[in-house]
């Protein structure tokens, strides 16, 4: 099929195009190169000896979209074009609002015009709010704790609302629990701008010396060691399940909701004592204050994928903490 990838140039982006070539798909990518760099899809040419076509456009840009559905016979979209950062759609959700709702609604237009029919979302686990109980599965209640998980769940609905009023258009919602890890080439990864939020690319920067100290967030939660647990998944099995995701939606009308998540949950101290073993390097950290909205336990239910969508995750906890290092050891300043 010919796949279109919004934000194809991001950290998930990049992985599943690599992913699709490898299984026979075309990609295209759109990408306004807010949170990205061309560099990364010129390493994805790279690892899949394939030239990409690849279009500088805001997907909130109708026009521009328009275009690009014109110049090319779009067979499905997986839209992961989005503004991402918690906190900071907490300080801008305005922002946060108008580019991650906008993008949708103008991709669902435009494909109806071009008559295209298969949508895959990422979503996230964030729309499983504060959960009451884990596993998490997809029929459990869902609530937001911020602006940036509001786009998410109402992104869900307006898809929902969309496949409801068109009985050929096909949804497949993702929600993600936390990628990790990267291609094994080392070629392509997470590059986050300024200081990382999220607690894999942070242990990596202090592995690489560009930051001194893991603040661990909190050592009081009702865990078996205090941390925060979550569940952390390899970014290339993540990558797998949009593969998996594209055929069913190609197959089946209608919306349908996946975990795509290992089933299991690791702390915080898990993580950087799996981090330090795999890669024989010392990881210093100190227990700071929580930090807010965070919960004590998050891990998926991956049942359902595994059952529908004939996917599950393969890559062992040691797979992500060496992949992880990989990719930050061979490029110490991300892409630049
Ligand atoms: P990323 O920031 O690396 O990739 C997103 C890409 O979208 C970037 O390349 C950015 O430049 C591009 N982009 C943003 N707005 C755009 C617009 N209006 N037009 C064109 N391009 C635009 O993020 P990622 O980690 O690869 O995440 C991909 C998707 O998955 C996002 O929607 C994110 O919210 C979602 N998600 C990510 C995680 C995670 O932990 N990384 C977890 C759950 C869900
Ligand atoms: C965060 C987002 C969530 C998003 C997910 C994936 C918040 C509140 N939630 O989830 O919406 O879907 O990323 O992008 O930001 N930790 C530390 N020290 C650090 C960083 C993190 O101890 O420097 C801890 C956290 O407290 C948490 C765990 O590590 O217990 C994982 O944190 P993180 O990687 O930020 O992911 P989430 O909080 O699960």
């Amino acid at each position: 099929m010919n796949v279109l990838l919004t934000g194809g140039a991001g950290y998930i982006g990049t992985h599943t195009c690599v992913e699709l070539i490898k299984a026979g798909h075309k990609a295209i990518i759109a990408d306004n190169f807010s949170n990205s760099s061309p560099k990364a899809v010129e390493r994805v040419e790279e690892i899949t000896n394939t030239k990409i076509p690849l279009y500088k456009i805001d997907v909130c840009d109708k026009e521009a979209v328009e275009k690009l559905f014109s110049e090319n016979k779009i067979e499905a979209v997986i839209h992961f074009a989005g503004l991402k950062a918690v906190g900071e759609s907490c300080a801008i959700p305005l922002a946060y609002y108008r580019n991650n709702i906008d993008s949708t609604l103008t991709l669902l237009e435009v494909m109806k015009k071009h008559g295209v029919k298969n949508f895959v979302f990422s979503s996230s686990a964030t729309v499983y709010g504060i959960p009451e109980k884990v596993p998490l599965v997809e029929g459990m209640p869902t609530g937001c704790t911020n602006p940036y998980g509001w786009t998410k769940l109402m992104n869900e609905q307006i898809l929902q609302d969309a496949a409801n009023a068109d009985e050929e258009l096909s949804v497949v919602l993702l929600r993600y629990f936390n990628p990790i890890g990267a291609h094994e080439s080392g070629r392509i990864g997470e590059n986050p701008n300024g200081i990382p939020n999220n607690l894999m690319p942070y242990i990596t920067q202090v592995a690489a010396g560009r930051l001194k100290c893991l603040g661990v967030f909190g050592n009081d939660y009702n865990t078996h060691d205090g941390t925060g647990v979550r569940d952390y998944i390899h970014v290339v099995d993540l990558a797998k399940g949009h593969v998996k995701a594209i055929n069913y939606a190609q197959e089946h009308k209608g919306t349908e909701i996946f975990n795509l998540g290992t089933g299991v949950g690791y702390s915080v101290l898990d993580i950087v004592k799996a981090f330090i073993k795999a890669n024989k390097i010392e990881i210093p950290f100190e227990i700071k204050p929580r930090r807010a909205g965070d919960i004590d336990e998050c891990y998926a239910d991956p049942t359902k994928a595994r059952e529908v969508l004939g996917w599950q995750a393969e890559k062992s906890l040691e797979e992500m903490c060496r992949d992880s290092w990989n990719w930050q050891s061979n490029n110490i300043n991300g892409y630049d």
